[in-house]
C-alpha cells in the first residue's frame, strides 16, 4: 500500500529520468535483507574455504602455463603480482563494504547503496560473469582434465561430444569447430547445481574437503618440483617482444596480468554468503583478505616452479602442470595425484561459483530488478532454489557451447570493471555516510581506492579487441533486460 501512496505523490511524477536511473538504495541492515530465510552457520574458516574453493582452479592449473607460453614468459610471476596488487586493493574495498553492509548481493548491493541503480544493474550483470559464467569456463577445463585422465586409463570419449561447437580463430572470430557440444562440462555443472539446491551447510562441508585436497596437491607439487628447477629456464626473465603488442616484453607482461587476473576471480565469493555468516562484521573481512593472501602465495610459487622446471614455450598445453612433471621422469609418481588434485580443485571452483550466483539474483529480485520468483527460498532446504536451478541450467548450456579462452577473457574484463566500481564506491560511501561506524576501514582510502580503480582499469586496456566487443554485446543484452523489466519494477523508485 505504501508503494502506491509514494508513487501517487505529485513530487514523484516530477522525478527526472536521470534521478530515477541513479536512485540510491538505502543502506540495508541484515535484518531487513531477509536473513531469517537462510541459516547462519558459516565461520571464518568456512568463509576462507569458500573463498579458496572459488578462487584456485583453472587459473593455476591451466592459464599459468598458457599465459607464460604466449604472453609473459617466466615473468608470469610479475603478471600474477600485478593482478594480485589490483585484486588486493579491491579486496580491501570489498572487506570494508562486506563488514558495513553484510547482504548477499556483494558488489551489486554495494554499488546500489553508493552509485545508484543503473550502475548497480551493470555490476550485477557483470557478476553473472564472475559466478554463473566462470562456473561454465572452469567446467570446460575440468572436462579437458577428466578426458585426459580417462584417456590414460584407455577410455576414449568421442571427440564431437567433448568439445565446444565453436572455437576462436587468430582474428578473434568464433568459427564452427565441427564438434557438437561439451557434454562432460555440462554434466558437472548440473550435478553441482543439484548439491547447491540442497543446502549451504552440505555445500560448505564438501567444499572444505576439496579445498584441503587441492591445497595439499599444490604444496606437494611445489616442494617436489623445486629440486628440478633449472634457473637457466628463467632467462630471459622477460622475453623480448616479438613485434606484436602483447606478445612478450612489458606489453606481454601487462596483457598477461589482464588474462591471468581470471585466477583471482572468486576471492570475493565469501561476501555473497553474508546472510549465512555467524559474525559477518568480523569474519567477512578476515575471510576475504585471508583468501587472497593464501591464493597469491600459492600462485606465485607454483608459477615460478613450473617455469623453472620446463622452458616457458613448452607450456602452451591443456595441462601445463602435467607437462612440467612429464619433463622429469623421476616425478612420474606425482602425475595421477596432480591430475586428480586439479580435477578436485576445479570442481570446488564450479561448486562455489554456483553457490554465489543465486544469492546475487536473490538480492536483485528483492530489489525488483528481476522477477520475484528469483528470490523464492526452499521451505525445507532454506536455499534460493529457483535461482539455483536457473543458474545451473544456464551455466551448463554455456559450458556445453563455448571454449575456455573466450569465456575466461570475458570474465576477466567484466570483473576488472566491477572491481574498479567497488573501489570508487568506497570513497562515495565515505563521503555520503562519513559518520556511520565501520567495523573495517580501508587504510589510506583516498590513495588506495583510486589506485585500485586505476590498476584494474589499466589491466582491461591490454585485453584483446575481441574481448572488448564481447563485453559491449554482453552489456547491451543486460541493458535490454533492464529496460524491459528492471526499470519498470524497481522497488526503490516506486
Ligand atoms: N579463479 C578461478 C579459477 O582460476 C575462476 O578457476
Amino acid at each position: 500500500m505504501n508503494d502506491a501512496t509514494e508513487s501517487d505523490r505529485p513530487g514523484a511524477a516530477r522525478q527526472t529520468l536521470l534521478r530515477k536511473l541513479f536512485a540510491i538504495h538505502p543502506v540495508l541492515a541484515p535484518e531487513n535483507a531477509g536473513a531469517e530465510r537462510l541459516k547462519q552457520t558459516l565461520s571464518v574458516w568456512a568463509l576462507m574455504a569458500i573463498g579458496i574453493g572459488a578462487t584456485i582452479g583453472t587459473g593455476i592449473f591451466v592459464l599459468t602455463g598458457t599465459v607464460a607460453a604466449n604472453e609473459s614468459g617466466p615473468a608470469i610471476t610479475i603478471s600474477l603480482g600485478i593482478a594480485a596488487f589490483g585484486s588486493g586493493l579491491a579486496a580491501l574495498c570489498y572487506a570494508e563494504f562486506a563488514a558495513f553492509l553484510p547482504v548477499p548481493g556483494s558488489a551489486y548491493s554495494y554499488t546500489y547503496a553508493t552509485l545508484g541503480e543503473v550502475m548497480a544493474w551493470f555490476i550485477g550483470w557483470n557478476l553473472l560473469l564472475e559466478y554463473g559464467i566462470s562456473a561454465s569456463a572452469v567446467a570446460v577445463s575440468w572436462s579437458a582434465y577428466v578426458v585426459n585422465l580417462l584417456a590414460n586409463w584407455g577410455i576414449h570419449l568421442p571427440s564431437t561430444w567433448i568439445h565446444a561447437p565453436f572455437h576462436e580463430n587468430a582474428a578473434g572470430h568464433l568459427v564452427a569447430s565441427g564438434a557438437i557440444m561439451n557434454v562432460p562440462a555440462a554434466l558437472i555443472v548440473l550435478a553441482l547445481s543439484t548439491l547447491c539446491y540442497v543446502g549451504i551447510q552440505e555445500t560448505a562441508r564438501v567444499t572444505n574437503v576439496m579445498v584441503v585436497v587441492k591445497v595439499a596437491v599444490i604444496v606437494v607439487f611445489i616442494v617436489a618440483g623445486l629440486k628440478y628447477v633449472s634457473p637457466a629456464n628463467w632467462h630471459p626473465y622477460i622475453p623480448p617482444n616479438t613485434g606484436t603488442p602483447g606478445h612478450f616484453g612489458w606489453s606481454g607482461v601487462l596483457r598477461g596480468a589482464g588474462i591471468i587476473f581470471f585466477s583471482y576471480v572468486g576471492f570475493d565469493t565469501a561476501s555473497t554468503t553474508a546472510l549465512e555468516v555467524r559474525n559477518p562484521q568480523r569474519d567477512l573481512p578476515l575471510g576475504i583478505i585471508g583468501t587472497l593472501v593464501v591464493s597469491t602465495v600459492l600462485y606465485v610459487a607454483m608459477a615460478a616452479v613450473i617455469t623453472g622446471m620446463v622452458p616457458y614455450f613448452k607450456l602452451n598445453v591443456d595441462a601445463p602442470v602435467a607437462a612440467a612433471l612429464d619433463a622429469h621422469p623421476a616425478l612420474s609418481w606425482l602425475r595421477a595425484f596432480v591430475i586428480m588434485g586439479a580435477i578436485i580443485g576445479m570442481t570446488s571452483v564450479i561448486l562455489t561459483s554456483i553457490l554465489g550466483q543465486p544469492r546475487i539474483l536473490l538480492s536483485m529480485a528483492d530489489d525488483g530488478l528481476l522477477p520475484p520468483i528469483m528470490s523464492r527460498c526452499h521451505p525445507r532446504f532454506k536455499t534460493p532454489h529457483v535461482a539455483t536451478a536457473i543458474t545451473g541450467i544456464g551455466a551448463a548450456l554455456i559450458a556445453a557451447l563455448f571454449p575456455l579462452g573466450v569465456l575466461a577473457d570475458l570474465i576477466s574484463i567484466g570483473i576488472l570493471l566491477a572491481f574498479a566500481v567497488v573501489c570508487i564506491g568506497v570513497l562515495v560511501m565515505r563521503h555520503t555516510r562519513p559518520d556511520t561506524p565501520r567495523p573495517f576501514r580501508v587504510p589510506w582510502a583516498w590513495v588506495l581506492c583510486p589506485l585500485g580503480a586505476v590498476v584494474c582499469l589499466t589491466m582491461t586496456k591490454f585485453l584483446s579487441n575481441a574481448t572488448w566487443i564481447r563485453l559491449v554485446v554482453w552489456t547491451a543484452l543486460g541493458a535490454v533486460i533492464y529496460v524491459a523489466y528492471g526499470y519498470k519494477h524497481s522497488k526503490q523508485r516506486t
